[in-house]
């Protein structure tokens, strides 16, 4: 079988590092259209690939008969647009997290891809294949511990851009561990609160950080967040899930531990979320690849997070900004899943 032909939307941090991969890490696929909203990074960047060609309009590169499947790298606000071209034309889509920017038109992309009854969209929520969330997800379900009842989860980062504020720290950062909640606990969200500390002095004026963001799910399990991303230190992502008969912990970062002169113990802390997940995206990719490469068999193009999984997200990131504003617990408004999957067909 010849390679997957991919078309790469936005090529920016993750687009150009998801090519990279594509190109160097990936088996059974190549970047063959590559668009941009500034054409000359797309230009410059295809003419590095042999046999890759930048398409002007992304829409265009969407409907190219050359092109086999499209990962959408560009910011969440083009995505719905994106998602629905690439729906009508039949193409496998993997897109960066969010799905869209709002709870209306990420439902409206569920219903889309329901009604054309083919699952072709995949969300590009990678800590599902990261090997030690996949361990704690294996362990939960070999029923080993017992029930869950708590997750403890950090997430800190270094420092963010000066356009950062508190908003975006639930929809960009709060939104990986709402999606870990579902993946580890098999359950929706139904409600959030975030508690906001004294902010440290180091923040932004207006930038509230660190937040504590509680949430609830339907079988009445407890969740709670450090959100911390002006630590100046590095990117930790911690995860503790405490059950009947036990609690497990992941993201340690115990990776090599060094000794040397003068009394020095220790190891390093990853940078960002590119090296910490790294291998996370290489996997997520591949199996996105493959599902890609079997769809016509099996009838599905997704490997993990599908168009639902990106509703559900959106929506609890939208309840927790309202949970920002009021400091109250919101409940989070979702449709019955039940009323989707009645219109699959496959
Ligand atoms: N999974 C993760 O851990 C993770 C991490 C970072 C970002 N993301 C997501 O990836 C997406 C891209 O983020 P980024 O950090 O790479 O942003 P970025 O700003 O670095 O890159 C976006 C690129 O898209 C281009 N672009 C803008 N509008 C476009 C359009 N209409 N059509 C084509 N190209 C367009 C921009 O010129 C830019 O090159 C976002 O949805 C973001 O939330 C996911």
């Amino acid at each position: 079988m010849s390679d997957s032909r991919i078309a790469v939307l936005g090529v920016g941090l993750m687009g150009a590092d998801h090519v990279a991969r594509i190109q160097s890490r990936i088996s059974g696929a190549r970047v063959a259209v590559v668009n941009d909203y500034v054409t000359d990074k797309a230009e410059q960047l295809a003419a590095s690939i042999p046999g890759c060609r930048a398409i002007v309009d992304p829409l265009d590169a969407i409907a190219d008969p050359d092109v086999d499947a499209v990962l959408l790298a560009t910011p969440g606000p083009t995505h719905e647009k994106q998602l629905l071209a690439c729906l009508e034309h039949g193409k496998p889509v993997l897109c960066e997290k969010p799905l869209t920017t709002d709870v209306e038109t990420s439902l409206a992309v569920v219903r889309r891809e329901a009604e054309l009854g083919v699952r072709l969209i995949q969300v590009g929520f990678m800590r599902r294949f990261d090997d030690e969330y996949v361990e704690l997800k294996a362990l939960i379900d070999g029923g080993e511990l017992g029930d869950p009842l708590l997750l403890h989860c950090v997430h800190r980062n270094p420092a963010v851009p000066d356009n950062f504020d508190s908003a975006m720290t639930v929809r960009d950062s709060l939104v990986h561990e709402v999606d870990v909640t579902r993946f580890l606990l098999g359950e929706e969200v139904t409600s959030i609160q975030i508690v906001t500390p004294t902010p440290n002095p180091a923040a932004r004026q207006g930038l509230f950080d660190p937040l504590i963001a509680i949430l609830r799910t339907a079988g009445g399990k407890h969740v709670d967040v450090e959100l911390f991303v002006t630590t100046g230190v590095a990117y930790e992502v911690r995860t503790e899930l405490v059950a009947e008969k036990g609690s497990a912990m992941i993201g340690l970062d115990v990776g090599l531990v060094r000794k040397s002169a003068p009394g020095h113990w220790g190891g390093t802390i990853t940078p960002s979320f590119k090296e910490r997940f790294g291998r996370a995206y290489d996997m997520e990719i591949q199996r996105w690849v493959d599902a890609v490469r079997r769809g016509g068999i099996t009838g599905t193009y997704v490997e993990g997070p599908g168009a639902w999984d990106g509703y559900a997200a959106t929506a609890v990131c939208e309840a927790g900004v309202q949970a920002l504003q009021s400091g109250q617990p919101v409940a989070v408004s979702m449709v019955e899943r039940a009323s989707i999957q009645a219109g699959w067909h496959r």
